[in-house]
């Protein structure tokens, strides 16, 4: 059985079942010369979803409400066959002039299209996107997607990953936005915009608090409402209300208890009742676990298969325990979203994606990612006057750059780099490695010869200590290429690189104090070798182009301007759990690597708890909070040039703006990221202080501009349980201005007066 079949669940004899069940409604044919008023593009969507809603039978309505199976499991639904391949298909109804729902996984690049013979170009994991801090570049990254999914057919993204990194070993960590819901909200709600643009379904996920993958089906993540939307839910709400995406797909793991799929609280009363979300709730794949229950909930689509919202759903209207109201509600949500982002109208034209363009995107997108953490004497950029030798060291640092792996993964052009893993064909393995084929030595090489420099260039691998120390001592400086693969369904055990890389880099190290570590990693890693190095760059996934990225930022071609939008802590044991919070295991037996990751995922696992005490205190909330010190704060990141802050002004009014002044005190022109945080009145019991702002400048050598950010009331909210809202708590704040999390550069204090901003903290 493929892999992927057993990660998603054990029953999928049962959802085929169903499926033939299924094949014996056909819809009833409509007449040619039928009046279709729901086509009338000068109607709101709602409008046309009711005209269109008004015209299906039952059957046809309950159609909507589901998919046709995993095509990757071998779908049984006869209309399967009209599906594009992709992680899911909603049949449409080509007689009303209503597509199907064509749904693929497009985090950071159309997913798994080697299967169909077909190219998608692979953007920097969604936290290098967050780590630009930029909403353009965000739009810029969700439309390249968006038009790719086009050229392939597809109609709907399952991209739009936004769950707040609590749990930085979380597998995931890399297709999710970092650990502040301003910043992480504010990213995904452009990235939506973006994929929208395309005329392509935006998608938000997993709904919500799914902050860790090990026992994700049986996990109950124990969390207190103020907690919750303070954090979690307000990225989900920022970005909904920025991105209006079409759909939002509830999580696999419980939440108070409750499963994502069928939580009233987060589906009912929170997303559709007070955020008055219009679009529909879409399962993630097999975490429907009920119809009745369900469907009452707030879930609307069923998806990739048909056992709850099929004939069960069918049975339950007609038996009286679905009202007609409560369906023809889920099935409104559903045609709405597809009028509203234009598929009907304007329906994806299979082409060619452009793919020397969007190469260019994603070299750019990856050099505006990486964070230049570390640049002791100038190490960076490499000086090739200078440097006459260069070790490029690490494993497979002469073949290719590694991505993020699980439903997210994107093929590379001509398969893994380090080998096909896949005998049949070119597609990735569900849950192994992919390295994609973008060798950081022939990208410095490459770049060396457009300088026409003749630089020499070693390569040693790093697997043997002794080789690869010698190899740094011949060197004037040593390139060390580290990696650490995330991938959904598997937790990190631990923040260390792997591999006995941190042995390697201090052997490295010792023998050429000259060394600059290039990470490519999905999230935060601990780095016991930090003094003993002289420069070190996160990389972070780079997707198609990153080691020539990598090179531009290493050679000076561009300079880093970007901020991190995770902590990097010291130690794993610094974290709100020090240890990660596992299921219990099912049985004594010595697990292979295999059955242990799919153990961790199916469900059946017995319910275990992981309780979220640090509450508010999420990312650097925690490391403040705690007093604890950290390897690189939030928000951090070096440039090659170096900017003053001065001159604030604060003014309160409906809102709060903050004017201040940076002046490029460097050589060369260069981007800052200023970043403004709160620290709230004492008796609110919140964090230290929190992100309410940002902004970022170009500014060329000696130049200075002033700016103002201006900051809505609500940032400066808390939410009330007590009474259902959100409210500014009354007192003294001082907002600081500067570079990082950690420093603020400037600062003023305010006096701000009690103000209800009722359920919306976004304006
Ligand atoms: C993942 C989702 C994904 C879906 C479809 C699930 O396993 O959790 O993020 O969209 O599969 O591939």
């Amino acid at each position: 059985m493929p892999m992927r079949t057993l990660l998603l669940l054990a029953s999928a004899a049962l959802v085929c079942t169903s499926l033939q069940a299924r094949a014996q409604q056909a819809p009833a044919a409509a007449p040619a010369s039928m009046p279709r008023p729901w086509m009338n593009t000068a109607l709101s969507a709602d409008a046309r979803a009711d005209l269109l809603l008004r015209q299906l039978t039952l059957d046809q309505k309950i159609q909507l409400l589901h998919g046709t199976g995993d095509p990757h499991d071998g779908p049984e639904d006869p209309h399967a066959k009209d599906g594009n391949s992709g992680s899911g298909y909603v049949p449409g109804f080509p007689e009303y002039g209503l597509p199907g729902i064509q749904m693929d996984d497009s985090a950071y690049g159309v997913a798994y299209s080697a299967g169909s013979g077909r190219y998608s170009t692979a953007l920097p994991s969604n936290l290098g996107l967050a780590a630009t801090w930029d909403p353009a570049v965000a739009e810029r990254y969700g439309s390249l997607i968006g038009h790719e999914l086009r050229d392939q057919g597809y109609n709907m993204t399952l991209g739009g990953g936004v769950n707040l990194t609590r749990e930085p070993r979380d597998g995931r960590t890399f297709e999710y936005l970092g650990e502040d819901p301003v910043l992480a909200g504010t990213m995904v709600g452009h990235l939506i915009q973006g994929v929208q643009s395309a005329h392509v379904i935006g998608h938000i996920k997993h709904y919500a608090v799914n902050d860790q993958e090990s026992g994700r089906h049986a996990v109950s993540s124990e969390i207190s409402e103020r907690a919750a939307r303070e954090s979690d839910l307000l990225a989900f709400q920022l970005g909904i209300e920025i991105g209006r995406p079409g759909a939002v797909m509830c999580s696999y793991n419980r939440i108070n208890g409750v499963y994502g799929c069928e939580n009233d609280f987060l589906l009912k009363t929170v997303l559709k009742g007070d955020w008055h979300y219009p679009g529909f709730v879409v399962s993630d794949w097999l975490a429907t676990h009920s119809t009745v229950h369900a469907s009452h909930a707030g879930l609307d689509n069923e998806e990739p298969g048909n056992t709850f919202f099929d004939t069960k759903l069918k049975a339950a209207v007609t038996e009286g325990s679905v009202s007609t109201a409560e369906l023809d509600d889920h099935v409104h949500r559903v045609l709405r979203s597809m009028f509203a982002a234009g598929i009907v109208d304007d329906p994806p034209q299979k082409g060619v994606p452009d793919v020397f363009a969007h190469a260019l995107v994603a070299r750019e997108i990856a050099q505006q990612s990486m964070v230049l953490l570390r640049n002791e004497a100038h190490t960076l950029p490499i000086d090739t006057h200078e440097v006459h030798t260069l070790a490029v060291i690490g494993r497979n640092a002469d073949r290719g750059m590694i991505s993020g792996g699980g439903s997210a993964q994107v093929d590379p052009p001509g398969g893994n780099a380090i080998g096909k893993i896949d005998e049949k064909d070119k597609k990735a393995d569900w849950q192994r490695a992919v390295w994609f084929p973008d060798s950081p030595l022939a990208a410095i090489q490459e770049h060396l010869r457009s300088l026409h420099e003749s630089t020499r260039v070693t390569f040693n691998d790093g697997s043997d200590l002794a080789a690869a120390a010698e190899a740094a001592r011949h060197a004037d400086v040593v390139l060390v290429y580290a990696y650490q693969w995330q991938a959904e369904g598997i937790d990190l055990p631990t923040l260390a690189l792997p591999d006995a890389q941190d042995a390697m880099i201090a052997a490295v190290a010792h023998a050429n104090p000259h060394t600059v570590v290039v990470l490519e990693t999905g999230g935060p890693v601990l780095m016991q070798w930090v003094h003993d190095v002289a420069a070190i760059v996160e990389s972070w996934y780079s997707g198609s182009k990153g080691a020539d990225a990598v090179a531009d930022l290493l050679f000076g071609t561009v300079n880093p301007g970007s901020k991190l939008p995770v902590t990097f802590p010291l130690r794993d044991q610094d974290l709100p759990h020090p240890a990660l919070i596992e299921p219990p295991p099912a049985s004594q037996e010595d697990w292979t690597d295999t059955d242990r990751m799919s153990r961790r995922l199916l469900a059946g696992l017995p319910p275990f708890s992981v309780r979220y005490d640090e509450a508010l205190k999420v990312g650097y909330k925690w490391y403040d909070a705690e007093k604890k010190p950290v390897l690189f704060p939030f928000g951090f990141g070096l440039s090659y040039t170096t900017f003053a802050y001065s001159n604030l002004r604060v003014e309160e009014g409906s809102e709060v703006t903050a004017t201040f002044t940076i002046r490029n005190t460097g050589a060369r022109a260069g981007e800052e990221i200023a970043e403004l945080y709160s620290t709230m009145p004492e008796t609110s019991g919140e964090p230290p202080k929190r992100l309410v702002g940002w902004c970022k400048l170009l500014l060329q050598p000696g130049e200075q501009k002033t700016t103002t950010v201006s900051i809505p009331l609500a940032r400066f909210s808390i939410w009330d349980e007590a009474h259902h809202g959100w409210s500014v708590p009354p007192g003294k704040y001082a907002l600081l201005v500067g570079p990082s999390s950690a420093t603020a550069a400037l600062q003023q204090t305010l006096n701000l007066k009690a103000e209800p901003t009722g359920l919306t903290p976004t304006h």
